[in-house]
């Protein structure tokens, strides 16, 4: 049997299969379909100080591997959170992991002091990368000194694992990578969406309301490798690899080529039990391969 273990932060995972925020709801609505005990770990969908009612409709488009969507951080805020989101989360033995965004330095703060009190709290992911909102987001993500300001201000709040999830948006993201670790992180996840748009030439409407919006899928998968490869090369701190993983070898290639997990997104709309196919696929391989530990395979790329 492989230990599939792996250890992100100051947190030890049962397996690297992670559900991506924000395609995976709060967690309790895909129970009927997932057994939440197998996942590595459940992150839920980003958080705010405030309730957000999010960007007007349409705000998800299909694409032909992938999907555009530009919700903007709709979600209960905080206190909704704790009050009615995370106790249902109490009776499942899996990490969580609250993903949060604020629109200043000290909205995150606030939101991270808040959350990160909380029992069922495991670890926090810091969205620096939604390309989909006007403040905040991708704004924190992008430039190496602001991130470096707000996660050194995250870090002073919590004791638990500070995830940064990064945007592929950027020239180089080895700079911001650096940045996130001199911050504090205990982890980084990459990637977050790539910027995109369509337009529906009938009708001369964009498909997505504010324009541009995420692409995710597929698509975008062999962006995220690179960004994960490049990334792993710049710090020394665990990776957790997202972007268009469909299947356990998919999972396997981000685990070599750096990640030391994975998180699965955009699968979850195709088969909403997909995340565990996606675990059970790389036991698969690792069991036919002799693979000892899943850790092993962490940056494994024949380099030749
Ligand atoms: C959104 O809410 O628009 C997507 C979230 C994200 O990209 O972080």
């Amino acid at each position: 049997m492989t230990d599939l273990t792996v250890r992100i932060g100051r947190l030890t995972l049962k397996n690297p299969v992670l559900t991506a925020s924000g395609t995976f709801g709060y967690g309790p609505e895909y129970a009927d379909y997932v057994d939440l005990n197998r996942l590595g770990g459940l992150i839920t969908k980003t958080i705010t100080l405030e309730p957000r009612g999010g960007n007007p409709m349409p705000r998800i488009a299909e694409m032909p591997a992938g999907m555009l969507n530009s919700i903007g951080l709709a979600n209960v805020g905080v206190e909704r959170y704790l009050a009615e989101k995370l106790p249902l989360l109490e009776k499942y033995e899996t990490a969580v992991i609250a993903n949060l965004a604020g629109s200043t330095v000290e909205e995150y703060a606030r939101v991270v002091m808040k959350v990160q009190k909380h029992p069922r709290v495991d670890g926090i992911e810091v969205n620096v990368s939604c390309p989909n909102v006007r403040k905040g987001g991708l704004a924190f993500g992008t430039d190496p000194d602001v991130l470096c300001e707000l996660v050194r201000s995250v870090r002073s709040e919590t004791d638990k694992t500070v995830i940064v999830k990064l945007s592929p948006n950027v020239t180089d993201i080895r700079p911001v990578a650096m940045a996130a670790a001199s911050g504090g992180a205990d982890a980084l996840s990459l990637i977050n969406t790539v910027m995109g748009m369509g337009i529906d030439i009938r009708t001369r409407k964009p498909l997505i309301s504010r324009i541009t919006a995420g692409l995710s899928g597929p698509a975008i998968k062999p962006i995220a490798m690179a960004k994960v490869y490049e990334a792993a090369q710049a710090v020394d701190l665990p990776l957790i690899g997202i972007g268009g993983i469909m299947n356990g070898e998919d999972a396997v290639e981000f685990l070599m080529a750096g990640a030391s997990a994975v998180q699965v997104g955009t699968l979850n709309f195709v088969d909403p039990a997909g995340c565990l196919k996606v675990l059970e696929g790389i036991e698969t391989f690792c069991r036919e391969q002799g693979i000892a530990k899943v850790s092993d395979l962490v940056g494994a790329m024949d380099h030749g």
